[in-house]
């Protein structure tokens, strides 16, 4: 269950938007940014609160890439995997991910720190190969410098 601070929050973003769907996605992304994914507890919360139904949230849910319906890690790594990207290395980056991690693609690692997900295009074509953590728009990364990312993203859970 939400603080109820949260949830007043979250109503008042909601009476500013022109219409209830207009909020969802940025509903969404406060409900997992507090459980850490969006839960089957958390779409019935967010449909509460938008007046929709769980189904209609959960429609939502599964189009939007970034909202996560099941456990990830605390940093979640997207890599890519458009052609801009692919065309400039996207897939050796990725198995550098998955072999500094010991994960294979859409896993977690044992220490429940990073998972690991490919993604459409994320805007970011000019900085291809291009990886997304969290807010944050890197690239171009190379294979090279992903061990110091990965420093870099341990670094900020102390
Ligand atoms: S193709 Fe990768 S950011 Fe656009």
């Amino acid at each position: 269950m939400i603080p109820i601070s949260l949830k007043q929050e979250l109503q008042q973003r909601i009476t500013r938007a022109v219409t209830n769907r207009e909020a969802a996605v940025d509903v969404m992304k406060e409900l997992q940014r507090h459980y850490g994914w969006l839960s089957d507890e958390a779409v019935v919360e967010a449909a509460e609160l938008l007046e929709l139904s769980p189904l209609q949230v959960e429609e939502l849910a599964t189009f939007y890439e970034m909202i996560y319906r099941r456990p990830v890690g605390r940093h979640v790594i997207h890599v890519c995997d458009s052609i801009s990207c692919w065309s400039l290395g996207g897939e050796s980056l990725l198995q550098q991910f998955e072999q500094l991690l010991g994960i294979e693609v859409g896993g977690t690692t044992a220490d429940g720190v990073f998972t690991l997900l490919p993604c459409c295009c994320l805007g970011n074509c000019g900085n291809a190969p291009a990886v997304m953590s969290g807010e944050r728009q890197l690239g171009p990364v190379s294979p090279e410098s992903v061990p110091a990312l990965l420093a870099e993203l341990r670094n900020t859970l102390r």
